[in-house]
């Protein structure tokens, strides 16, 4: 009896580059309060945002997955057709075929790359890394685009007191190739599928259809049980991710926490004893929430400022609606 072949890929994968798109737009806590029952004082206390970017209109999750996504193809020092595989995870691309990644493939010039959507909510991205480090690795890709890509602005009621400070629009990418060290350490990934009542859409797409006078659908969350899963739940899954990469809190460079509210965040990293000298990326204070976009963001910010140098190891967690989460530690390009 015959036997399968099998091909295998590079010994280790690592991050190349990243990009990242900001939509033009900035909207202020105060613009945000002509229609929400709040303030720019409750909003920056509670959850430190004071910005966030609003997509044009018309201007699509692909079509901000695909500046991102040039941007990370041109860092890399690569071109489209080098590209074999584009993921994008985004929970806000508002057609079920094709997908996103197909769209944004075909803008950006790497539309014979395989392509393929991946909708994990806020843990989009960090899923994303740990799929195209298996891809890398195991064979059937060699340069891997994960792009994280959402337009909350068309899932957000704008006066829901409990959501709609806190979203943005944006796109952030990055490639992933083959590297002769390791370069992304192994993913603490999972789930807490009971809970997954806690952020939901408010009635399916064939229920806005069917019902009359339907609203239009929108995000709905638990906002206060969400911030303590997320406190209390997600730092020891960030501790997992560093033992498993082996690699002690204080040998960090950075670290890149999914950007939902600077008080997650603060407390994330209290708990971590994430100690001074780790920069811990605070993008959410003018970039909001933007889900898949939030983690390649912010650490692309890091990286463009000039706040961590190249070689250096970040700590990636991206946790929400699922509910799901994933962490990983990778090396800085
Ligand atoms: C949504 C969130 C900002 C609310 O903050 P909070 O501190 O938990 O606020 P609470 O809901 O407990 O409400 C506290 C008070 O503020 C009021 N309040 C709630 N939302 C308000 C708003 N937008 N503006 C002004 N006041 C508000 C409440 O009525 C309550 O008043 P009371 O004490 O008089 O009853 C916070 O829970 C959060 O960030 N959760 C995580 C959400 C998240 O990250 N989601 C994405 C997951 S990936």
């Amino acid at each position: 009896m015959s036997q399968i072949g099998s091909r295998r890929g590079a010994e280790y994968a690592r991050i190349l580059s990243t990009g990242a798109y900001r939509p033009e737009r900035i909207v202020t806590n105060d613009e945000i309060c002509e229609v929400l029952d709040s303030s720019d004082q409750w909003i920056r206390e509670r959850t430190g945002i004071v910005t966030r970017r609003f997509a044009a209109p018309g201007e699509t999750v692909a079509d901000m997955g695909a500046h991102a996504g040039t941007q990370a193809i041109e860092r890399a020092g690569l071109t489209p057709s080098d590209i074999d595989a584009v993921i994008m995870a985004t929970s806000t691309h508002m057609v079920s075929m094709p997908s996103a990644a197909a769209l944004a493939a075909a803008i950006m010039g790497c539309g014979r790359a395989t392509s393929f959507d991946l909708t994990t909510a806020c843990a989009g991205f960090t899923h994303g890394v740990s799929v195209a480090n298996d891809m890398v690795r195991g064979g059937s890709a060699r340069h891997v685009l994960v792009i994280g890509s959402d337009r909350m602005t068309d899932v957000v009621d704008p006066a829901d007191r409990g959501s709609a400070m806190i979203f943005g629009d944006g796109a952030g990418a990055v490639v992933i190739g083959p590297s002769d060290v390791p370069g992304i350490g192994p993913t603490v990934w999972g789930s807490d599928a009971d809970q997954s009542a806690a952020l939901v859409q408010t009635r399916s797409w064939t229920e806005y259809r069917d019902e009359d006078d339907a609203a239009w659908p929108v995000l709905s969350m638990m906002g206060p049980k969400i911030f303590r899963w997320a406190v209390w739940e997600m730092a020891p899954v960030a501790r997992r991710a560093l033992e498993a990469a082996e690699v002690d809190v204080a040998d960090l460079a950075a670290f890149v926490p999914h950007q939902a509210n600077i008080r997650i965040i603060d407390q994330m990293a209290k708990q971590l004893k994430v100690p001074d000298h780790v920069v811990v990326a605070r993008d959410v204070v003018d970039s909001g929430n933007t889900t898949a976009g939030s983690i390649p963001l912010a650490l692309d910010r890091l990286i463009t400022e000039g706040q961590v140098t190249s070689g250096g190891l970040a700590l990636l967690i991206g946790f929400g609606a699922g509910l799901s989460y994933s962490a990983q530690v990778v090396e800085l390009p």
